[in-house]
């Protein structure tokens, strides 16, 4: 089968890559760029797993084939500690209120609140309880998860005010 060569900017890095059309978005990341961060889950768009940002919008990379990403930005799970390897607050915030046990879905919903709370900084609890809502998480029951968005929400509020 032919390769499409394509370029894209993953975690802020240019990168290139020779892919089959057919090569998910999920594949390339995770066997071509070896950012293995990103889960595959049910692999066809249920569990959300998969999560990552795509031109800032989350996307399930199961469902994107790698050609579609040519000239995108996208973001990981990998992107989201500092240079220094040290936890975002977002990171933090899901380990401190105890937002995983396993942690296989952990990296779909981090890419999914941090779009969220890019969006919208100050969300209600619904608000984050619906942005949740896409992605699946068989372990914690899902409130930590909300706590831990909004300690983080709430976190920023504080350290952004006078
Ligand atoms: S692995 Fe992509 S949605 Fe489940
Ligand atoms: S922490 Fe195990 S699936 Fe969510």
């Amino acid at each position: 089968m032919s390769l499409h060569s394509i370029e894209l900017t993953v975690n802020g890095r240019r990168m290139h890559a020779e892919v089959e059309p057919r090569r998910l978005l999920a594949d390339l990341l995770r066997e071509d760029l070896n950012l293995r961060g990103t889960h595959l889950g049910c692999e066809h768009g249920i569990c959300g797993a998969c999560t990552v940002l795509v031109d800032g919008q989350p996307t399930r990379s199961c469902l994107v084939f790698g050609v579609q990403a040519d000239d995108a930005e996208v973001e990981t799970v990998e992107g989201l500690a500092g240079a220094d390897g040290a936890l975002n607050p977002l990171q933090d915030a899901f380990g401190a209120h105890h937002a995983l046990q396993c942690g296989f879905c952990t990296p779909g919903f981090l890419m999914l609140a941090t779009a969220l709370l890019r969006e919208n900084p100050d969300p209600t609890d619904d608000e984050i309880r619906e942005a949740m809502a896409s992605n699946i998480c068989r372990c914690t029951g899902y409130q930590s998860i909300l706590e831990a968005v909004r300690a983080a929400a709430d976190g920023a509020a504080g350290a952004a005010a006078p």
